[in-house]
């Protein structure tokens, strides 16, 4: 097949695979489309933590976006960690560069162990860059720090997201990953409409990556011309389904199946 469409990702490299830019090319290749990159950082990590985190240069960092999308122009960008307001605002300039409208931000501040990744500055300067952006796709504590809110019910989850719109947001999938509840909702939200996703929630220690392979899979829909609803949809569909897999790799925290959508057909003799 060819691809069906081309998703631009901007984020960082997670050695054991699960994550980062490593998740996202699986994602947008697993739905079928063509995945480019401008990596932010390099990591040395596995399924049981991270080990040292090499940051990228924000000139490097804008040089990999810009001229990549100048010479096969990305019809959606996916953007993960940015990790500080320099690197943010170079990634602002970039795309105001490139003009491309269909863009995903997941806003990583938060590791799973629960330590912050990201500085208060680079946190003013996120909330800058949401209001250029189509979505943005924070979890529990992300939008608990965005809206310096607390969250424990699915009721703050909408006071949160309604806060983030209308500190100018375009729209807001929050995900729920992280609330004791007995199903996952996610909940988007824009001016006019409030939407749940609700799905399946499995009991799993292998859920590394959940957050990036997400918002991947949403801006490979959008790329492909689907609207941004059927898109959520799709994209929680393809990581609930990643999850059941239960592929069980590695002795931590282990990668979910991005594999899961592809029906190979053919054999290679
Ligand atoms: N145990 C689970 N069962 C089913 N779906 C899950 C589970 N955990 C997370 N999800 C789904 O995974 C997606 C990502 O949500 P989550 O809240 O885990 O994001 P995140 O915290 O950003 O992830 P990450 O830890 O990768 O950064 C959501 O669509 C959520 O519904
Ligand atoms: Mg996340």
């Amino acid at each position: 097949m060819k691809p069906r469409s081309k998703v631009l990702i901007i984020a960082g490299s997670d050695s054991s695979g699960g994550a980062g830019i490593q998740a996202d090319i699986k994602t947008v290749t697993s739905l079928g489309s063509y995945a480019m990159t401008a990596i932010t950082a390099v990591t040395s990590q596995n399924t049981t933590g991270v080990k040292s985190i090499i940051p990228i240069s924000s000139k490097e960092i804008s040089s990999q976006i810009v001229f990549s999308a100048k010479d096969i122009r990305p019809n959606a960008v996916k953007i993960g960690m940015l990790h500080s307001k320099q690197v943010i605002q170079a990634v602002m300039k970039s795309l105001n560069k490139i003009k491309i409208k269909k863009i995903v931000l997941d806003p990583v501040m938060v590791a799973k162990g629960g330590t912050k990744l990201i500085n208060n500055t680079a946190i003013i300067y996120i909330k800058k860059l949401m209001k250029n952006i189509l979505l943005i796709t924070p979890n529990i504590p992300e939008a608990e720090i965005l809206t310096k809110t607390k969250i424990n019910s699915t009721k703050n989850m909408i006071k949160a997201g309604k806060i983030l719109i209308n500190l100018g947001a375009k729209n807001v999938l929050i995900k729920g990953g992280h609330l004791n509840s007995k199903q996952m909702n996610d909940i988007l939200l824009n001016k006019k409409t409030v939407k749940v996703f609700k799905s399946k929630k499995y009991s799993s220690k292998n859920t590394h990556g959940t957050g990036c392979t997400l918002s991947s899979a949403i801006a490979t829909h959008l790329s492909c011309g689907k609207d941004l609803i059927k898109s959520c949809e799709l994209g929680i569909k393809y990581v609930n389904d990643a999850i059941k897999s239960n592929l069980n790799l590695g002795k931590g925290n282990g990668p979910i199946n991005h594999l899961n959508s592809i029906n190979l057909n053919k054999k290679f003799k």
